[in-house]
Protein backbone atom coordinates (compact mmCIF):
# COMPACT_ATOMS: atom_id res chain seq x y z
CA UNK A 1 0.00 0.00 0.00
CA UNK A 2 1.58 3.27 -0.88
CA UNK A 3 0.26 7.05 -0.57
CA UNK A 4 -0.25 8.80 -3.90
CA UNK A 5 -0.61 12.54 -4.38
CA UNK A 6 -4.13 13.42 -6.55
CA UNK A 7 -2.33 14.85 -9.39
CA UNK A 8 -4.35 14.05 -12.25
CA UNK A 9 -8.03 15.23 -13.64
CA UNK A 10 -8.82 11.46 -13.70
CA UNK A 11 -7.40 11.12 -10.25
CA UNK A 12 -9.82 13.59 -9.41
CA UNK A 13 -12.53 12.19 -10.97
CA UNK A 14 -12.34 9.01 -9.46
CA UNK A 15 -11.99 10.14 -5.77
CA UNK A 16 -14.95 12.94 -6.69
CA UNK A 17 -16.96 10.05 -7.51
CA UNK A 18 -16.21 7.59 -4.47
CA UNK A 19 -17.07 10.87 -2.15
CA UNK A 20 -20.43 10.94 -3.73
CA UNK A 21 -21.69 8.02 -3.15
CA UNK A 22 -23.86 7.54 -0.15
CA UNK A 23 -22.23 5.09 1.43
CA UNK A 24 -19.43 7.37 2.02
CA UNK A 25 -20.81 11.02 2.23
CA UNK A 26 -23.50 10.08 4.62
CA UNK A 27 -20.57 10.28 7.54
CA UNK A 28 -18.53 12.90 6.07
CA UNK A 29 -18.93 16.80 6.55
CA UNK A 30 -16.76 19.11 4.18
CA UNK A 31 -17.89 22.19 6.23
CA UNK A 32 -21.19 23.95 6.31
CA UNK A 33 -22.53 20.19 6.36
CA UNK A 34 -22.09 19.50 2.91
CA UNK A 35 -20.98 15.90 2.36
CA UNK A 36 -20.60 15.76 -1.09
CA UNK A 37 -17.60 17.20 -3.13
CA UNK A 38 -17.28 18.20 -6.74
CA UNK A 39 -14.40 17.49 -8.76
CA UNK A 40 -14.03 21.20 -8.63
CA UNK A 41 -13.78 21.69 -5.22
CA UNK A 42 -11.60 18.56 -4.75
CA UNK A 43 -9.20 20.31 -6.88
CA UNK A 44 -9.29 23.61 -4.76
CA UNK A 45 -8.91 21.31 -2.03
CA UNK A 46 -5.52 19.69 -2.91
CA UNK A 47 -4.03 23.09 -3.72
CA UNK A 48 -4.91 24.60 -0.26
CA UNK A 49 -2.53 24.63 2.58
CA UNK A 50 -5.23 23.45 5.07
CA UNK A 51 -5.68 19.99 3.32
CA UNK A 52 -3.60 17.21 2.88
CA UNK A 53 -5.38 14.26 0.35
CA UNK A 54 -3.99 11.39 -0.90
CA UNK A 55 -4.88 8.05 -2.05
CA UNK A 56 -4.15 4.74 -1.11
CA UNK A 57 -2.94 2.13 -3.45
CA UNK A 58 -3.52 -1.85 -3.14
CA UNK A 59 -0.84 -4.22 -2.21
CA UNK A 60 -0.45 -5.75 -5.69
CA UNK A 61 0.01 -2.35 -7.90
CA UNK A 62 -0.63 1.11 -8.46
CA UNK A 63 -3.89 1.24 -8.59
CA UNK A 64 -6.26 3.79 -6.69
CA UNK A 65 -8.51 2.16 -3.95
CA UNK A 66 -8.91 4.81 -1.36
CA UNK A 67 -9.09 8.34 -0.22
CA UNK A 68 -7.31 9.55 3.26
CA UNK A 69 -6.78 12.97 4.23
CA UNK A 70 -5.61 15.50 6.91
CA UNK A 71 -8.31 18.53 6.77
CA UNK A 72 -7.96 21.53 8.90
CA UNK A 73 -4.00 21.71 9.21
CA UNK A 74 -3.26 24.29 11.65
CA UNK A 75 0.78 24.89 11.46
CA UNK A 76 0.61 26.98 14.60
CA UNK A 77 -1.20 24.83 17.28
CA UNK A 78 0.47 21.66 15.27
CA UNK A 79 -3.15 20.03 15.25
CA UNK A 80 -5.20 18.66 12.00
CA UNK A 81 -7.95 16.26 11.54
CA UNK A 82 -7.90 13.31 9.77
CA UNK A 83 -10.28 11.00 7.68
CA UNK A 84 -10.20 8.10 5.07
CA UNK A 85 -12.72 6.35 2.79
CA UNK A 86 -12.09 2.58 1.01
CA UNK A 87 -13.34 3.93 -2.76
CA UNK A 88 -13.73 0.24 -4.11
CA UNK A 89 -16.05 -1.57 -1.66
CA UNK A 90 -14.02 -4.78 -3.22
CA UNK A 91 -11.01 -3.60 -0.57
CA UNK A 92 -13.02 -3.41 2.70
CA UNK A 93 -12.40 -5.05 5.70
CA UNK A 94 -9.37 -6.15 4.63
CA UNK A 95 -6.99 -3.74 6.52
CA UNK A 96 -6.42 -0.53 4.40
CA UNK A 97 -8.32 1.91 5.95
CA UNK A 98 -6.31 0.86 9.32
CA UNK A 99 -3.27 0.54 7.17
CA UNK A 100 -3.76 4.06 5.28
CA UNK A 101 -4.91 6.11 8.47
CA UNK A 102 -1.34 5.15 9.89
CA UNK A 103 0.90 5.80 6.90
CA UNK A 104 -0.84 9.07 7.17
CA UNK A 105 -0.79 10.11 10.81
CA UNK A 106 3.05 8.61 9.84
CA UNK A 107 2.99 12.11 7.25
CA UNK A 108 1.28 14.20 9.71
CA UNK A 109 3.94 13.91 12.75
CA UNK A 110 6.67 12.89 11.07
CA UNK A 111 6.92 14.98 7.85
CA UNK A 112 4.57 17.82 9.01
CA UNK A 113 5.58 17.85 12.22
CA UNK A 114 2.55 18.39 13.69
CA UNK A 115 1.94 17.11 17.80
CA UNK A 116 -2.04 15.84 18.00
CA UNK A 117 -4.47 14.56 15.19
CA UNK A 118 -7.75 14.29 15.83
CA UNK A 119 -10.95 12.99 14.05
CA UNK A 120 -15.00 12.41 14.71
CA UNK A 121 -16.84 9.55 13.90
CA UNK A 122 -20.19 9.13 13.91
CA UNK A 123 -21.84 6.31 16.03
CA UNK A 124 -22.77 2.81 13.68
CA UNK A 125 -20.19 3.41 11.70
CA UNK A 126 -17.31 0.75 11.72
CA UNK A 127 -14.28 2.91 11.57
CA UNK A 128 -15.18 3.25 15.66
CA UNK A 129 -13.42 0.16 15.84
CA UNK A 130 -10.33 1.30 14.09
CA UNK A 131 -9.63 4.07 16.04
CA UNK A 132 -8.48 2.24 19.52
CA UNK A 133 -6.35 0.02 17.20
CA UNK A 134 -4.52 3.34 15.63
CA UNK A 135 -3.99 3.98 19.51
CA UNK A 136 -6.40 7.39 19.17
CA UNK A 137 -8.18 8.32 22.82
CA UNK A 138 -11.69 8.85 23.21
CA UNK A 139 -11.85 12.48 24.12
CA UNK A 140 -15.73 13.06 23.97
CA UNK A 141 -19.11 12.76 22.92
CA UNK A 142 -20.92 15.31 20.61
CA UNK A 143 -24.65 14.56 20.84
CA UNK A 144 -27.17 14.89 18.19
CA UNK A 145 -25.24 16.77 15.70
CA UNK A 146 -25.11 14.69 12.31
CA UNK A 147 -27.97 13.60 10.57
CA UNK A 148 -28.07 10.36 8.14
CA UNK A 149 -31.88 10.46 6.52
CA UNK A 150 -33.55 12.74 8.98
CA UNK A 151 -32.09 10.58 12.27
CA UNK A 152 -29.73 12.66 14.42
CA UNK A 153 -26.23 10.41 15.29
CA UNK A 154 -23.75 11.40 17.89
CA UNK A 155 -20.37 12.02 16.70
CA UNK A 156 -17.34 10.37 19.16
CA UNK A 157 -13.97 12.47 18.96
CA UNK A 158 -10.79 10.90 19.39
CA UNK A 159 -7.39 12.33 19.33
CA UNK A 160 -3.55 11.05 19.43
CA UNK A 161 -0.25 12.72 20.10
CA UNK A 162 2.64 12.32 17.99
CA UNK A 163 4.05 10.39 20.58
CA UNK A 164 1.66 7.45 20.89
CA UNK A 165 1.60 6.92 17.06
CA UNK A 166 3.40 3.61 16.40
CA UNK A 167 4.66 3.87 12.81
CA UNK A 168 4.19 -0.01 10.54
C1 LIG B 1 -14.49 3.13 7.67
C2 LIG B 1 -13.68 2.50 6.56
C3 LIG B 1 -12.66 3.50 6.06
C4 LIG B 1 -12.99 1.25 7.11
O1 LIG B 1 -12.10 0.77 6.12
P1 LIG B 1 -11.62 -0.77 6.07
O2 LIG B 1 -10.47 -0.85 5.13
O3 LIG B 1 -12.77 -1.67 5.81
O4 LIG B 1 -11.11 -0.98 7.57
P2 LIG B 1 -10.08 -2.12 8.05
O5 LIG B 1 -10.08 -3.24 7.07
O6 LIG B 1 -8.80 -1.48 8.36
O7 LIG B 1 -10.75 -2.56 9.39
C5 LIG B 1 -11.97 -3.29 9.29
C6 LIG B 1 -11.81 -4.72 9.74
O8 LIG B 1 -10.87 -5.43 8.93
C7 LIG B 1 -10.09 -6.30 9.77
N1 LIG B 1 -8.78 -6.54 9.16
C8 LIG B 1 -8.55 -7.50 8.26
N2 LIG B 1 -7.28 -7.51 7.90
C9 LIG B 1 -6.65 -6.54 8.60
C10 LIG B 1 -5.30 -6.07 8.67
N3 LIG B 1 -4.33 -6.59 7.92
N4 LIG B 1 -5.01 -5.01 9.48
C11 LIG B 1 -5.98 -4.43 10.22
N5 LIG B 1 -7.27 -4.85 10.19
C12 LIG B 1 -7.62 -5.90 9.40
C13 LIG B 1 -10.00 -5.56 11.05
O9 LIG B 1 -9.81 -6.45 12.13
C14 LIG B 1 -11.31 -4.85 11.13
O10 LIG B 1 -12.25 -5.61 11.83
P3 LIG B 1 -13.07 -4.97 13.01
O11 LIG B 1 -13.25 -3.50 12.71
O12 LIG B 1 -14.33 -5.72 12.98
O13 LIG B 1 -12.26 -5.15 14.24
C15 LIG B 1 -14.62 2.08 5.40
O14 LIG B 1 -15.65 1.29 5.93
C16 LIG B 1 -15.23 3.24 4.64
O15 LIG B 1 -14.69 3.71 3.65
N6 LIG B 1 -16.41 3.75 5.11
C17 LIG B 1 -17.08 4.88 4.47
C18 LIG B 1 -16.41 6.21 4.81
C19 LIG B 1 -16.25 6.40 6.30
O16 LIG B 1 -17.17 6.12 7.05
N7 LIG B 1 -15.11 6.88 6.74
C20 LIG B 1 -14.86 7.10 8.15
C21 LIG B 1 -15.05 8.52 8.50
S1 LIG B 1 -13.55 9.13 9.20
Amino acid sequence: MRLKPIDSPELIALVAGWLSQKENSQWLDFGDGRQTLTPEWLKIMTQRDGHLLRVFTRDEDDTPIGLVALSEINRHFQTARIWVVVGDKSFLSRGYGTRATAAMLTVAFRDLGLHSVNTWIVEGNPSLRMAPRLHFTLVGRQRQCHYIDGRSYDRFWFDILASEHKES
